[in-house]
């Protein structure tokens, strides 16, 4: 039995994560500790599969000695560090919060795996892992022709959530070389996919869509992501696990450069095969451009040849084939939404990063 402590599991892609383990790897138990902040939710983990290999902890990563206690309560020998502030607008309007928990909360851990697992247990490559989850922002803003991020891209962040995540990566980078801990690190594209908290583009513009509200276009909508269907990303995870190289650092992505404008017009147009009778047809009418991101970042665009060639991985998902999926889910999951709707929170941060964008403005 491995023991895997995943952090921010009721977030989006932890929550994925976690049923995404409890249902293919059947020798797993998974403690979850999150925080619950206005992007978790248990509602994230209704229904799991083997619940009796799951334990929900709600805490902050951030508390060292309430990490300390859950590696030698539960024997960790895993760790998936998921927990993070992660939406870019959010930092621009408050950056305090993504020091302290992508920065300081990554330091707490990577002292508790020091005290527990080092100092403590003696513990080694074979029997400890360290994975952290990093993103593709780190590498910063490629102009249209350049070649895509490799792993060996010299970081260059942009956003206060960037540069936070950038430092991130560069503590458990010095843990490894300095003390040793056995770590392997990934840098994933844009995911989309189930239980998407929708303040992020594709299940803000679904849920706009449904409700005939605008669908606010930042600038001029040619900025490029590489989008990742969330189930993809779960299993290069566990591959990187599996079979990675300790210490080594792999970049995971969807193969794709849709403009966002190209996104939105697709789920405009799935959402109209799929809501014949909705009054707001034909959806894309309801595009609206708005005041750009400050410093927003015009592409991304991640080279996955390591992951491809050591490790076997592709994406299982076409971007069409994912985005279906995804607004086929939400359609699905009224209730989710409903409960996301009511939070005070998500209405005021809807004012707050919306209201004040006057149209059209650059
Ligand atoms: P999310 O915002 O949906 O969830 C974050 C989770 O972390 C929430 O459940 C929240 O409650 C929890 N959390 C926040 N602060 C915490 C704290 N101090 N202690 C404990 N828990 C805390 O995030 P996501 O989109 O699922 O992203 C997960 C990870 O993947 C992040 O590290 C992010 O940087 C990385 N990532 C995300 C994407 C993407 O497109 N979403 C792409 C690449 C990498
Ligand atoms: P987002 O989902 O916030 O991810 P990230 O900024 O981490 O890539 O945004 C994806 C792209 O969509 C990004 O270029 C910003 C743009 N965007 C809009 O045009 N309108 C919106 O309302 C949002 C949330 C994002």
């Amino acid at each position: 039995m491995r023991n895997v402590l995943v952090t921010g599991g009721a977030g989006f892609i932890g929550s994925n994560f976690v049923r995404y383990v409890l249902r293919t790897q059947p020798d797993v138990f998974i403690v979850n500790l999150d925080l619950l902040t206005y992007a978790g939710s248990p509602e994230n983990l209704i229904d799991l599969p083997s619940p009796d290999r799951y334990e929900f902890t709600k805490g902050d990563i951030c508390n060292q000695a309430l990490v300390e206690d859950i590696l030698r309560r539960h024997a960790i020998d895993t760790i998936v560090h998921f927990a993070a502030e992660t939406h870019v607008d959010r930092s621009i309007l408050g950056p305090n919060a993504f020091v302290q928990t992508n920065i300081f909360g990554t330091f707490s851990l990577l002292e508790a795996t020091r005290k527990v697992w080092l100092d403590e247990n003696k513990a080694d490559a074979k029997t400890v892992r360290f994975h952290h989850i990093s993103t593709d922002e780190v590498f910063g803003s490629l102009t249209a022709d350049a070649p895509a991020f490799k792993e060996t891209t010299p970081y260059s962040p942009n956003s206060p959530y960037a540069a936070s995540k950038a430092s991130s990566d560069h503590l458990v980078r010095a843990y490894s070389h300095t003390y040793g801990l056995p770590i392997t690190l990934t840098n994933c594209s844009n995911n989309y996919g189930p239980y998407q908290f929708p303040e992020k583009l594709i299940p803000l513009m679904i849920l706009n869509a449904l409700d005939g509200k605008s669908l606010p276009i930042y600038g001029d909508g040619k900025q490029i992501r590489d989008w990742l269907y969330v189930e993809d990303h779960c299993e290069a995870i566990w591959r990187v696990l599996e079979h990675g190289q300790i210490g080594e650092s792999y970049n995971i992505g969807g193969n794709n450069q849709p403009t966002n404008l190209e996104i939105v017009d697709s789920i405009c147009e799935i959402l109209d095969e799929l809501q014949p009778g909705s009054p707001y047809q034909p959806h894309v009418g309801l595009k609206k451009p708005v005041a750009d991101r400050p410093g927003h970042d015009r592409r991304y665009a991640m080279n996955t040849d390591k992951i491809e060639l050591e490790l076997g991985w592709q994406p299982k998902h076409g971007l069409r084939e994912g985005l279906l999926k995804t607004v086929h889910w939400y359609l699905e999951h009224n209730d989710w939404i409903q409960a996301i709707r009511k939070q005070k929170e998500y209405q005021s941060w809807l004012e707050k990063n919306y209201t004040e964008r006057v149209e059209g403005r650059q």
